[in-house]
């Protein structure tokens, strides 16, 4: 009955549309979304018509735009989407919530989120998601206070839990003037996450090809759902003066995607940051620290209440130690660098937390295998990921990895060249099959 597509091409989407400032982006993003062939159609609450208009809307979409319930249920069979048939099931709600292959909520208000997790229907919108068995996105955008505040933020754990997924919110300057958590997601990263919700929902969701499922996401799939992990990401830099630092050429994009991944899982992340040229994921907190001894603060003060530490991370194996307090001048003669070995961050939080699961990576460009079993006994590790970045293809910079697992038990996988998401699923699956059964923290 539906033919096999990839991405967004000929996908069915219901956007929401909430009362929120960001809701003046809207039309530019179904135009986005079009553009990569999706047929949009629009449900907006009374309130997000008071940031941007439904003619604004109707201009940029062949679907209906839609507010109240009893208006759509006015319109009868539909059809709901563009090019698609009469709907088979009498009620609008049900029939537009049912025949979308995603229902994405660009911009999702506190009160949107407050109304699904609890489960009230008291419009068309709120009422279309209770409906669907299609995938939700959401993407939040409000003051930071708003973001910040316990009741939103236990709404959306829930709503995670429950597998929905969200694009956003990021830092930055808000409407208001504030800065902090709380503006919504680029519209390109809403309309990756939109494609890659549908992608990983595979195909229709709609009513005659879906049997009656949790929402959109496989069981597997939240397999870290109530732990909390902390990932690092990025290259540290040790200061040599003022101006100089001692560093590596690590970009964060592996780090970056264990977050991602990790919470794509239904992990609680935090993300700590040395310095990083990747974009960083939207959405997910970060604590920058930038030296070796930083993070080791940083790490240890996460792990209190972590299950387990992915340290992704290159930390530097040397410092000068106290920096110069001012720029050393050239000397014809040259300058001689005295380098003391760092702090090892994950000898010593396996001495603070015995019992935590610990992950570390090996970058070797010798013997792999050799060294990286040694340095997993040396650290006490649960499992070590070794990659040489020398190979074609791997390593810093580039999206992909070619990755050897070891694990406490000796046993050996070779993951082979690989994309970092790829790699980190692989990772985050044996932490999730680790930790199942162990008490969270
Ligand atoms: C000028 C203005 C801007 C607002 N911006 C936001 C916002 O960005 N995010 C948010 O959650 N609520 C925002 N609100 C509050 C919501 O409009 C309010 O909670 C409303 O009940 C949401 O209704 P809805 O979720 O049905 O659209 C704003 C209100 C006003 C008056």
């Amino acid at each position: 009955m539906t033919e096999a597509r990839s991405g967004l091409d000929q996908s069915r989407v219901l956007l929401g549309v909430t009362g929120g400032v960001a809701a003046y982006k809207t039309p530019e993003l179904i135009r986005l979304l079009a553009k990569e062939g999706a047929h949009v159609s629009v449900v907006m609450t009374r309130n997000a018509r008071r940031f941007v208009t439904r003619d604004a809307l109707k201009s940029v979409t062949h679907g209906p735009v839609l507010t109240g319930l009893f208006e759509a249920q006015a319109l009868g069979e539909g059809p709901w989407f563009e090019g698609s048939p009469p709907s088979t099931l009498g009620m609008a709600h049900i029939g537009m919530a049912r025949e979308a292959d995603l229902v994405l909520v660009a911009p999702a208000t506190a009160n949107l989120l407050a109304k699904l997790a609890r489960g009230l229907a008291d419009d068309l919108l709120s009422t279309a998601l209770l409906a669907t068995r299609a995938p939700i996105l959401l993407a939040p955008a409000m003051n930071v206070a708003m973001w910040e505040h316990p009741a939103v933020q236990e709404n959306a754990r829930i709503l995670r839990d429950r597998g929905v997924r969200f694009v956003g919110p990021e830092e930055g300057e808000l409407a208001d003037g504030e800065w902090g958590m709380g503006r919504m997601a680029p519209l390109e990263a809403i309309v990756e996450a939109t494609r890659d919700a549908l992608e990983a929902g595979g195909m229709s969701r709609r009513a005659e090809a879906a049997p009656p499922r949790p929402q959109g996401i496989a069981i597997s799939d939240q397999a870290l759902r109530g732990r909390t992990i902390v990932v690092t990401a990025g290259g540290t830099e040790e200061p040599i003066d003022p101006v100089r630092v001692i560093t590596n050429r690590s970009s964060g994009k592996m780090g970056f995607a264990l977050a991602e991944e990790a919470r794509r899982m239904g992990a609680r992340v935090t993300l700590i940051t040395a310095r990083t040229s990747a974009p960083a994921p939207v959405g997910i907190a970060r604590t920058e620290a930038l030296t070796v001894s930083a993070m080791a603060g940083a790490v240890r003060e996460a792990m209190r209440d972590a299950d387990a530490l992915i340290m992704a991370a290159a930390v530097s194996d040397f410092t000068p130690g106290p920096p110069s307090g001012s720029k050393i001048k050239r000397a014809e003669s040259g300058v001689t660098l005295e380098l003391k070995a760092t702090q090892d961050i994950l000898r010593a939080v396996r001495s603070e937390f015995p019992k935590k699961h610990l992950v570390g990576f090996a970058l070797e460009t010798g013997d792999e295998e050799r060294a990286g079993r040694e340095k997993l006994e040396r650290k006490g590790l649960d499992l070590i990921a070794i990659n040489n970045p020398l190979k074609p293809g791997a390593g810093f910079g580039s999206d992909q990895n070619d990755v050897t697992l070891i694990d406490r038990s000796g046993a050996l996988e070779r993951l082979g060249l690989r994309s970092k998401r790829d790699v980190a699923r692989a990772i985050l699956e044996r932490v999730a099959r680790a930790l199942a059964g162990k008490a969270a923290r």
